[in-house]
């Protein structure tokens, strides 16, 4: 099989969608197979060592269906870490490469991650790493991790507090996509990964961010319209693999949703992901706003939209206890640069942004 190229396999009741290769390649649509042509590209493995990566809640809800459903190789090894966020650390990664080194995984192995973006980012962190690179599939467990944190490469760990400090870009051979791993999730962190689908519509244009904010809850976890979010990021990521340039566009509301993430752990009750990336585009469309005159009525709409969706989401934060946390912030070059938007499908990377803009932006009724 060649490097660099990663089918997604995404199953609704009746249709298979595969892409060949998320990086160049044509989608095809095929009316049938599902889970057989994930097996067939399973059983091209048969020379390869599997080792399959949970955390602690994946091995008790997905992996005996992944099992049942034999979407997993037969003879795997398993690996187990514990569930959040804090396992995305130096500490983790050294112990699950112990385990791959004394299990004997050589070079010719396939990691395949069964769980949300936690163990997508350290298992694919791992395989880019483990031998100078093994082969790697993702089996995303998450909404946030299905619409998103699954495609593109991208992998990490924290450090020193700061979100995904160290990491690399190693994509996945293949993703296979079944929304029916959202039946064990709980409410809150299923409705997270909205977040990162509400992103992808304001990034692509006014009337798929309108037709978005029309729907309901339920309609974010339908197989298609994770598929429409992930399709929109393959042809952004395609076009700028190495994150040099249009790439960062996928970096709105992530400056100050990241940094609202990493203060949200110094408290006892910290935020999800995604919750930290929704109302980072909420004060990154004021920012919008301030900066390059996005509309009002657009900064209005996703506050309703927030509001329907989230109404209990609410985190009061202090500039000065987000500063540390965005003064670390990779983009950083001369300033804060963030990638904000003109308006709906005009976003624009690296805006110099001023700290008095965002004292500004936090002081102001933030139009919920
Ligand atoms: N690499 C990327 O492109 C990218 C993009 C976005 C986010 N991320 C990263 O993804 C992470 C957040 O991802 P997440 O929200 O999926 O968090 P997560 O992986 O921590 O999962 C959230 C919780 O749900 C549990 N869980 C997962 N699947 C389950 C299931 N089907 N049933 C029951 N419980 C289940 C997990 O054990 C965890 O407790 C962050 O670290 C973020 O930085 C990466």
């Amino acid at each position: 099989m060649d490097s660099g190229k990663t089918l997604v396999f995404g199953c609704t009741e009746s249709i298979l969608l595969i892409y060949d290769d998320s990086i160049t390649m044509m989608t095809q649509l095929l009316e049938y197979g599902q889970e057989e042509t994930w097996r067939l590209w399973l059983s091209n493995l048969e020379s390869y060592s599997c080792v399959v990566l949970c955390d602690t809640n994946t091995f008790q809800h997905c992996y005996p269906k992944a099992q049942a459903e034999q979407i997993l190789p037969q003879h795997h090894q398993l690996i187990v870490v514990p569930a959040g966020e804090a396992s995305k650390s130096f500490e983790q990664v050294v112990q699950v490469v112990e385990q791959m080194h004394v299990a004997g995984l050589g070079k010719k192995s396939i990691l395949i991650c069964l769980g949300g973006g936690m163990i997508c980012d350290l298992g694919g962190f791992i395989a880019h790493i483990y031998m100078r690179g093994i082969q790697l599939a993702h089996i995303p467990t998450t909404l946030l991790c299905m619409a998103d944190a699954c495609l593109g490469g991208k992998n990490g760990i924290d450090f020193q507090g700061i979100k995904n400090q160290i990491g690399s870009i190693h994509h996945p051979e293949a993703i296979w996509i079944n929304a029916a791993f959202l039946n064990t999730l709980d409410e809150r962190t299923k409705k997270s990964g909205i977040a990162e689908m509400i992103k992808h519509t304001l990034l692509q244009s006014e009337d798929a961010f309108d037709h978005a904010c029309q729907l309901p809850v339920n309609a974010f976890y339908d197989t298609r319209q994770i598929l429409a979010g992930l399709r929109f990021k393959q042809k952004i990521t395609e076009q700028d693999e190495a994150d040099l340039g249009l790439r960062q566009i996928l970096n709105f509301g992530h400056s100050i949703g990241h940094a609202i993430e990493s203060e949200s752990y110094t408290r006892e009750k910290s935020l999800l992901h995604g919750e930290a990336i929704l109302l980072g585009m909420l004060y990154e469309l004021r920012l919008s706003h301030l900066y390059l005159g996005c509309s009002m009525e657009i900064l209005r709409q996703y506050g309703r939209f927030f509001k329907k969706i989230f109404p209990d989401l609410k985190f009061e934060a202090r500039v000065d206890d987000l500063l540390p946390y965005l003064n670390r912030d990779k983009k950083n070059n001369q300033g804060y640069r963030m990638s904000l938007l003109k308006n709906p499908g005009h976003p624009q990377t690296g805006v110099l942004v001023s700290a008095e803009a965002i004292y500004k932006c936090f002081q102001d009724d933030l139009f919920l």
